[in-house]
């Protein structure tokens, strides 16, 4: 499964850089605003400087919500770096401009899915990307997770091309979880893939080992 940071901070983005697990990015208006970044161009150079430090593929959301708007957005987002996938709400207008850019050669990510119907029509229209939003369903009570291995379970049975890019994930167990659902990306806030790293055993251990270390010096 692939790792991708859920942020726009560059400072967050460089460290899961630098742990050297880090497969791309993804951003949404949300995250975007949360960084202070205010007008065009200063939205194209915050992405131009997200694609200088990594190596995948950086998810850039459109922010027009009309067909029109989306395909023009979506092939000027694509201009800025090679590493552009261009990020598509599911809806009417946005399944038909994955469908038009998809057609281009250009990468997209439809977001935004709540269903295995709105998983299907991304995936038809030759969508990159599917991001079922797991958290957003949790709040609701319903099951984020159970999406996902729906989803998966119907592209393998027919063969969609779509990566499933499990999205939404407020905690670290989300990412063991999507593990067993056979996501094929999982995009994560930082604190969420740090808490990966935890285990109490191996702080007792590591304690253990550098007291004895210390006796051989
Ligand atoms: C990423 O592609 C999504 O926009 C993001 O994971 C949404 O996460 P949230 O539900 O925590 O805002």
């Amino acid at each position: 499964m692939k790792f991708f940071i859920d942020t726009a901070n560059l400072e967050q983005i460089r460290q899961a850089q630098e742990m050297g697990i880090l497969d791309g990015v993804t951003t949404n208006p949300s995250l975007m605003a949360k960084e202070n970044v205010k007008g065009k161009e200063a939205v194209m150079a915050h992405y131009k400087a997200i694609c200088n430090l990594v190596d995948g593929p950086v998810s850039a959301e459109v922010f027009a919500t009309d067909f029109e708007g989306m395909i023009k957005e979506g092939q000027e987002l694509a201009q800025i770096d090679p590493k552009i996938t261009v990020k598509v709400p599911c809806t009417r207008d946005g399944i038909r401009a994955i469908k038009y850019l998809s057609g281009k050669g250009i990468a997209t990510n439809c977001t935004l899915v709540f269903s295995v119907g709105q998983a299907l029509l991304a995936a038809k229209a030759g969508a990159t990307f599917v991001s079922p939003f797991i958290g957003r369903l949790d709040d609701i009570s319903e099951d984020g997770i159970s999406l996902v291995e729906h989803i998966v379970r119907i592209y393998r049975t027919y063969g969609y091309k779509t990566q499933v890019l499990a999205a939404s994930i407020r905690h670290t167990n989300h990412i063991i979880r999507c593990l067993d659902a056979g996501a094929d990306v999982a995009t994560c806030p930082l604190k969420a893939i740090e808490g990966l790293l935890n285990h109490p055993l191996t702080d007792k251990g590591l304690a253990i080992f550098i007291q004895d270390a210390a006796k051989m010096k």
